[in-house]
């Protein structure tokens, strides 16, 4: 097959590129190694920037998100029984955030590909990409039987386990990365939110969040240690835990119900970088992971994917290998910032099995000065809506 860029993943980055790409013009052939099915259920993420929104609707791909998003104009920090808004119209005026499930904008963006007629061919695994420097061919496996992809670019939106990143020589990638000692167990149920908004809260106890995908469906997580097994949670065991970590309000306030999916994810933060070698672009979890305290993993996989096809757009019409050579720059200062942030939340919010006194109190220190100071809340506010996409 031929085609001027192949994608690897069908993923937010790797269909939301594809997208991008496809409205200028320029031929893509995705190829996934899950099955559809799969691929259309898998629960992720639930928080979309206004940015992340904006490109959903620059592609024709947001009715139903304009429809069935819902629009939140803050959150909840919860310190114990302190709890302090992060209130956007007061601190980032004319800023949001839409809550709508990854999972619906895979679903909206498998359908806007497959409704235009374009190749996406599922269970088809990427297991080599040969002749980086000229023209690219990636070497898929289907079936049992290799399908061979001849293109211009490459894009590995393959996610943190995935093909692209670990094809590169090693020598030619500089990773960065911090594991944390605990993952997130995470319950999807179809009881309404215990809260309108969403709700982050510290206890002794460990991390929770209070999250939503409509004003039927919760989702919930609690902190674990790293390396705890699913058997070891039963349900009424998370229910139990989950509202001993809440303020009391919204704990009584919390329904049950049989969870539709339950998982542990490990929780880390990790870079490589360049962004680009030769012919090949990584974007999204390919590239870098975040925890998912600041909720920027799928809006981090759509900027990447502005970035890559405006790059790509520019090299393939104009042959302007300058833009090729920018995109790992520009899609970076963003990535870094938003790691920053995403760390910065992460070690506000959770538990730590080993701080020294010192760095205790510095944690106190740090959750009274966000409940005290408006300039604080405003740095929170400024990145959970999202940096610009410039
Ligand atoms: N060949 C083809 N497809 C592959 C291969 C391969 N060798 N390896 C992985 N894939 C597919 C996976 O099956 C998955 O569907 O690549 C896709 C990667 O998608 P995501 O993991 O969703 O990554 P990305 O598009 O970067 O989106 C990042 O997803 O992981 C969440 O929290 C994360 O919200 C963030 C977002
Ligand atoms: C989610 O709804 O799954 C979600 C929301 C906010 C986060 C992380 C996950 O920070």
């Amino acid at each position: 097959m031929q085609t001027d860029v192949c994608i690897i993943g069908a993923g937010p980055a790797g269909l939301i590129s594809a997208a991008l790409l496809a409205q200028a013009g320029i031929e893509t052939i995705i190829v996934e190694h899950r099955a559809r099915d799969y691929v259309l259920q898998r629960v992720r993420a639930g928080v979309l920037e206004q940015s992340t929104v904006e490109t959903l609707r620059h592609l024709g791909a947001a009715s139903r998100l304009d429809r069935e998003g819902l629009v939140h104009e803050g959150f909840v920090l919860a310190f114990g029984e302190t709890t302090v808004r992060i209130a956007f119209p007061d601190l980032v005026p004319g800023r949001h955030v839409t809550v709508y499930g990854q999972t619906e904008v895979v679903r909206d963006l498998v359908a806007h590909r497959e409704a235009a007629g374009l190749p996406l061919l599922f269970e088809t695994e990427a297991v080599a990409i040969e002749n980086l420097d000229g023209s690219p061919r990636v070497v898929c496996r289907r079936a049992g039987e290799t399908v061979l992809v001849s293109c211009r670019l490459v894009f590995g939106c393959d996610g943190f386990h995935g093909l692209a990143r670990r094809a590169l020589p090693p020598e030619a990638i500089k990773t960065s990365e911090i594991a944390y000692p605990f993952g997130w167990l995470g319950v999807l149920a179809d009881v309404p939110p215990a809260h309108e908004e969403l709700v982050y809260a510290a206890s002794d106890r460990g991390f929770a969040l209070c999250s939503m995908r409509s004003s039927t469906r919760s989702r919930y997580y609690i902190q674990v240690p790293a390396g705890e097994r699913l058997e070891d949670w039963p349900e009424e065991r998370f229910w139990a835990e989950l509202r001993r970590r809440l303020p009391a309000e919204i704990a009584a306030r919390v329904r049950e119900g049989p969870a539709i999916e339950r998982s542990i994810a490990p929780l880390r933060s990790f870079v490589a970088e360049p962004m680009r070698i030769a012919h090949l672009l990584l974007l999204g979890d390919a590239a870098h992971v975040v925890p998912p305290t600041g909720a920027k993993g799928l809006n981090l996989a759509a900027a990447d994917a502005w970035y890559a096809a405006r790059a790509a757009i520019k090299f393939l019409r104009a042959g302007d290998e300058a833009a090729l050579d920018a995109y790992s720059a520009t899609a970076l200062t963003r990535v870094w910032r938003t790691e920053r942030f995403s760390w910065m939340m992460t070690k506000l919010m959770h538990t730590f099995p080993d701080l020294t006194p010192f760095e205790a109190k510095m944690q106190d220190a740090e959750r009274s000065y966000v409940a005290a100071s408006h300039a604080a809340r405003t740095v929170i506010a400024e990145n959970y809506v999202g940096l610009p996409l410039d």
